[in-house]
């Protein structure tokens, strides 16, 4: 009777044992399933334009960039640039751009190129400065599909909420590179912030 009791008390102990491993089970296979949705979500590249590649968006993919290996998150993306027009192919960013950019310790080392057939097919997200890009890129985008990649820099702000545009700060003064730097740097924290929370 004593060897009976014992197995029956081993017995239970085993299908308890059992019962909570297979909750554990089914606990860590929606633990895998969350990551690789997560691990999926940030998987992006994101391509930065604007008109000649020299101010804007080179200064957006430099701050993106930063932002990115700050968070560790560098792994999950791939960050360019490129203009609409092609005036400064080959070029470094403006001497201003780059210098206000290192005043705020950011080294743009970008070098410009004009946007190309194949970017529409390679980016997840196009992000714009002005609403004259985004005009240029509805004209040019291959199909409505791809046009719904485009997005405007500013719908990201949060400090610079009521702005509408990264002004083109080319054939102006000293503070619309400095403007230029605070509406890209509130843009590029509230895009990754999208991003993480599966807005974007
Ligand atoms: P970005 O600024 O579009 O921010 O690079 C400009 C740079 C060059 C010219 C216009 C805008 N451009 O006429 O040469």
């Amino acid at each position: 009777r004593n060897v009976e009791l014992r197995n029956l008390t081993l017995n239970s102990q085993l299908s308890t044992f059992n019962s909570q491993f297979s909750i554990l089970n089914s606990q860590l296979s929606i633990l895998n399933s969350q990551l690789s949705t997560f691990n999926f979500q940030l998987e992006m590249n994101i391509l930065f334009i604007c008109l000649g590649n020299i101010c804007r968006s080179p200064m957006a993919e430099t701050i993106m960039n930063k932002l990115l290996e700050e968070r560790g998150l560098s792994k999950q993306f791939v960050i360019d640039s490129a203009g609409l027009e092609a005036y400064h192919e080959g070029e470094r960013a403006d001497a201003r751009m780059r210098a206000h950019a290192a005043r705020h310790g950011y080294n743009i080392t970008h070098i410009s190129r004009p946007m190309r057939r194949e970017d529409w097919d390679k980016w997840d997200l196009i992000v714009c400065m002005d609403a004259q890009n985004r005009r240029a890129l509805s004209n040019r985008a291959p199909s409505a599909e791809h046009f719904k990649k485009v997005t405007l820099a500013t719908n990201y702000c949060d400090k610079h909420c009521l702005a509408d545009c990264v002004p083109d700060p080319y054939y102006g003064g000293e503070e619309g590179f400095e403007y230029v730097i605070d509406l890209l740097e509130d843009a590029c924290a509230g895009l990754i912030d999208s991003i993480i929370k599966g807005d974007s």
